[in-house]
């Protein structure tokens, strides 16, 4: 027979000898860096640009950064940051090169979620950061899920707890309630409001006192910073109970969305959330963050079936906080009920040649209409692949496979991404000004 007391010590065991385990499973050459990108992707793929054209435009003003020639001598490749610097100082038939960014609004938040496991969330999730990053735009992922796959997509594999979602919402815990007391006592009325006391437990560890920057790491993107999660951040799941237990009137679900808040408008234009598979306090805190839901879901009969369930759980989940927390709205910018920009859901996995995928994608059309994406995503070699090595398809050099296969790989998630793009554009508008 055995206790929690036996899981304890399994777990001491496997602490102690964690060290050497992870030295000899996990190469340090695993670290992620972001590889240069050729003269033929800058100009046709990320600046739709001839190639004649755009060497044209190198030629012509030589304080242009001109790249690497690497060892097969045919092209240059330039790094993000250089890819950069020429989408700001070229122009293409006169017009500029930046992506739309409407004035005065702050960054545009999507979460990629679905309760369904596997379903395709931090595929998605990792290659629309990856396109909007080389589209200019700059991008905050937030990871809610402690499987933390997009994590360590993006290379971060040495996570503290603190600084994942789990302490995003500990700190919010500890300041909504000191912001709870102080109004509690100022109210001058001779009814008092409660005074809630948190546990030394909690109020120690700290967390109250950590800025908003500490929670954001750099990636090998430049353009690409993350909020990461790590296993033992599952934990939120559990204690997050606990804190509801400790003060009731905290706005657990809003925690995230109050964190945001307090980034500069301009600092992104793009947060871009991915969900655990399923309906928690991490994933009701992503979804309330959120302008945009993405739904993706594999191109089966089952995997409808779940995704209709999850919109049915999801609708209900929202509107009991709009009735549970109406009366003692709080504060910051958030309001009841939840109102999303749009909602769309993306076929993942999908097969053009395959009678199902296709009866599928026809039924989520005449189910779901103009809230699917036009573009599903396919099945590609080139990801099954990535998913043991943790790459997007922006990441693979197209030399290590055939051509084709990457451009097909590519063609699909750019299609994606592209759809996606217009919706966001076209939520901004939705979005009220910050100014
Ligand atoms: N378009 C695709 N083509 C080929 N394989 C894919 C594609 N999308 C996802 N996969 C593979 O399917 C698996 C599950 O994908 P992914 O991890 O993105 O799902 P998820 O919804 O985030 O899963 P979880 O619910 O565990 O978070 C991975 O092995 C991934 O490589
Ligand atoms: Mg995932």
């Amino acid at each position: 027979m055995y206790t929690h007391q036996d899981l304890s010590a399994l777990r001491n065991q496997s602490l102690k000898l964690q060290g050497w385990i992870r030295q000899q499973t996990f190469s340090p050459e695993m670290e992620k860096t972001l590889r240069r990108f050729s003269s033929w992707e800058v100009s046709e793929l990320i600046f739709q640009m001839n190639q004649s054209t755009f060497r044209g435009k190198l030629a012509a003003d030589p304080s242009l950064p001109g790249g690497e020639v690497e060892p097969d001598g045919r092209q240059r490749w330039f790094s993000l940051e250089e890819v950069n610097e020429l989408r700001r100082r070229i122009k293409a038939n006169r017009k500029s090169l930046m992506p739309p960014r409407p004035a005065g609004k702050r960054a545009m938040r999507a979460a990629v979620a679905n309760f369904k496991g596997g379903a395709g969330k931090s595929t998605v999730a990792l290659h629309l950061a990856h396109a909007a990053a080389l589209d200019g735009y700059r991008v905050l992922v937030v990871d809610f899920d402690p499987q933390a796959t997009l994590s360590h997509s993006m290379g971060l594999t040495d996570v503290a707890e603190d600084y994942t979602v789990w302490g995003i919402m500990a700190r919010d815990l500890i300041r909504e309630t000191d912001r709870m007391n102080n109004r509690a006592s100022a109210a001058e009325s001779g009814t008092a409001l409660p005074q809630r006391q948190l546990p030394a437990s909690i109020t120690d560890m700290g967390l109250g006192d950590l800025r908003v920057a500490d929670f954001i790491k750099k990636t090998s993107w430049p353009t690409i910073d993350a909020i990461p999660s790590c296993a033992n951040a599952a934990f939120v799941e559990f204690a997050s109970a606990q804190y509801r237990h400790l003060n009731p009137e905290w706005s657990f679900f809003a925690a995230v969305s109050r964190y945001l808040d307090q980034i500069p408008d301009e600092a992104y234009d793009l947060i871009l959330f991915d969900c655990p598979p399923a309906i928690g306090y991490q994933s009701m805190n992503a979804v309330f963050a959120a302008d945009m839901l993405y739904i993706p879901s594999g191109p089966g009969y089952w995997e409808y079936d779940s995704t209709t369930s999850f919109i049915g759980q999801l609708a209900e989940a929202l509107e009991d906080l709009a009735y549970g927390f109406d009366a003692t709205l709080p504060t910051g910018k958030i309001s009841l009920p939840k109102v999303f920009c749009e909602i769309r859901f993306l076929l993942t996995r999908y097969e053009p040649g395959n009678a199902l995928h296709q009866a599928m994608f026809d039924a989520f059309k005449q189910v779901f209409g103009d809230h699917v994406t036009q573009h599903p995503v396919e099945m590609t070699r080139a990801v099954e692949q990535s998913g043991r090595f943790l790459s997007s398809v922006y990441e693979m050099d197209y030399r290590d496979m055939t051509r084709e296969t990457w451009r097909r790989a590519r063609g699909t998630f750019d299609n994606a991404y592209k759809e996606f793009r217009d919706t966001m554009i076209a939520a901004w508008d939705k979005l009220e000004d910050d100014a």
